[in-house]
């Protein structure tokens, strides 16, 4: 697939098919992560796995109690319409088979920006191969926040990182029929 054709191609798959995604395809979409930009080249990201029905109930564990006013009204979500929502929201990571959870030293200059860049390669890089993805705001924004989920943090992060993009990833159980359109009036030239 040409570069071009992946961009286009790349959308966030809400439901993964039932098929584990091979080991090579794992090691080869982080190899090429760790080819983006990352600021004085410090490289400093992990690449957390998660495969393990452990592994899951744990995120499910560090997503904790639904927020005050969670599920009282229909929601308008991208790729669901409108749905009453059901906590934890993506709980089941829309049936895929891993989930990556990309975290980096905020000791280093601009630490959030190589990990997320990292994490734009990553999917790029699996659409390549055949794969789809979805970037996971629950699991990432304030996962480990308390005494509790903090505990969560040592058993998934290196100690010290932290979590700066969180990406489900296996095969798309079909090819999304309409991708949201792309908005123009984005440009001026000056
Ligand atoms: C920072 C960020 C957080 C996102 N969080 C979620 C999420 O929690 N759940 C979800 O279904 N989609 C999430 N998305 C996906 C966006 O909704 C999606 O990229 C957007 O609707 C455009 O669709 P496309 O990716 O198919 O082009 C997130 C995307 C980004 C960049």
């Amino acid at each position: 697939m040409e570069l071009r054709e992946a961009i286009e191609k790349r959308f966030s798959c809400r439901r993964f098919a039932d098929k584990p995604v091979e080991e090579e395809k794992i090691q080869e979409i982080i190899r090429l992560a760790t080819y983006a930009p990352n600021g004085k080249n410090t490289q400093k990201w992990h690449f957390t796995i998660v495969e393990s029905e452990e592994g899951k109930e744990k995120l499910r564990q560090a997503a904790g109690d639904p927020p005050e006013d969670f599920g009282k009204e229909m929601k308008d979500v991208p790729g669901y319409g409108k749905v009453k929502l059901k906590w934890p929201f993506q709980g089941d990571f829309c049936g895929a088979p891993i989930v990556i959870m990309i975290s980096g030293d905020p000791n280093v200059p601009w630490p959030d920006i190589g990990p997320r860049l990292a994490a734009e390669n990553l999917m790029l890089a699996a659409t390549d191969l055949g794969l789809a993805t979805l970037w996971s705001t629950l699991f990432t924004k304030d996962l480990f926040r308390d005494e509790k989920t903090l505990k969560l943090k040592e058993y998934f992060l290196p100690e010290g990182y932290e979590l700066y993009a969180t990406l489900f990833v296996g095969y798309p159980e079909k090819q999304p029929a309409k991708r949201p359109e792309r908005k123009g009036d984005i440009i001026s030239w000056r």
